[in-house]
């Protein structure tokens, strides 16, 4: 992929933020080449294959993942040559980054079953807990807030939450929209991995909105006025009182 300016700029971002241990773990190739990070999604559905399209657009490299990836093989033909398709631990393995998109209910068995792959990683994490889908472990997440439950399922990753509350058919359809682009809002703990997770709004045609840590996720929850719009990002600071 040619190497602009502006590339170049992003890599470098993404690269801080992500840390030096995480650009040592890169091969030599992956860590001159230009703007283009190492994407792992587990759950390639509505959510996790609309970004996978906008970021495999924006020039990242991406594993799509599904336990049954034969299936997904015709999206990574379309999304070209830098998207490949693997398990859901293959594709653990292979992310600098990791998006995991699954329904809720599934996070426990994600967070177990791929602990070693996603130690220390960059995991942007977009589920909602629904007791009709999901049993009561919803109920449990919905009372704590999503930021804090994910984390405990998801231990030793630098959580980001992120894509919980934008409809898909918004993700899907109004990337990169002319005008006041749609706002994302983001919640971490880690202010590396926000900056990473920032970048990736943007790259995939948002525009991010820092809520502040994990336990302030709680702010853009199922039930909250702004859940399940798609604001513009200045209308949905005001609506999260970010602005005075
Ligand atoms: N839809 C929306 O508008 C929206 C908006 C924001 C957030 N969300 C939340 O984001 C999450 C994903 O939503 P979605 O609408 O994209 O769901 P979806 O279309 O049903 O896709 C979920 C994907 O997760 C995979 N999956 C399920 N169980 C899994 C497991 N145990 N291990 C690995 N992969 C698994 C499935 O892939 P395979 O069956 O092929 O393995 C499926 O493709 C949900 O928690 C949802 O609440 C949804």
């Amino acid at each position: 992929m040619p190497q602009t300016a502006h590339g170049s700029r992003r890599r470098a971002l993404l690269v801080a933020a992500l840390g030096a241990t995480a650009l040592s773990a890169l091969p030599r190739g992956a860590r001159a080449e230009a703007a283009s990070l190492k994407i792992g999604i587990i759950g390639t559905g509505r959510i996790g294959g609309a970004l996978a399209e906008h970021w495999a657009k924006a020039g990242h490299a991406l594993m799509i993942s599904s336990r049954h990836p034969e299936q997904l093989k015709p999206l990574a033909v379309r999304l070209g040559p830098q998207v490949s398709v693997g398990t859901p631990e293959e594709a653990a393995t292979f992310g600098e980054v990791l998006l995991i998109s699954v329904p809720y209910g599934a996070l426990p068995q994600v967070g177990r079953d791929y602990a070693a792959q996603m130690r220390g990683k960059v995991v942007l994490e977009t589920g909602n807990p629904f007791p009709n889908r999901d049993g009561a472990m919803a109920d449990a997440a919905r009372a704590k807030g999503t930021g804090v439950a994910s984390a405990e399922f998801l231990p030793g990753v630098r959580l980001v939450r992120a894509f919980t509350c934008v409809p898909h058919t918004a993700v899907q359809g109004e990337a990169h929209r002319s005008g006041e682009r749609i706002g994302v809002p983001l919640a971490a703990d880690d202010a590396g991995a926000l900056k990473v997770a920032e970048q990736l709004v943007r790259d995939a045609g948002f525009d991010p909105v820092a809520v502040g840590g994990l336990a302030r996720a709680k702010d853009f929850d199922v039930g909250t006025a702004v859940f399940g719009r798609a604001m513009a990002a200045r209308e949905l600071r005001q609506a999260l009182g970010l602005v005075r």
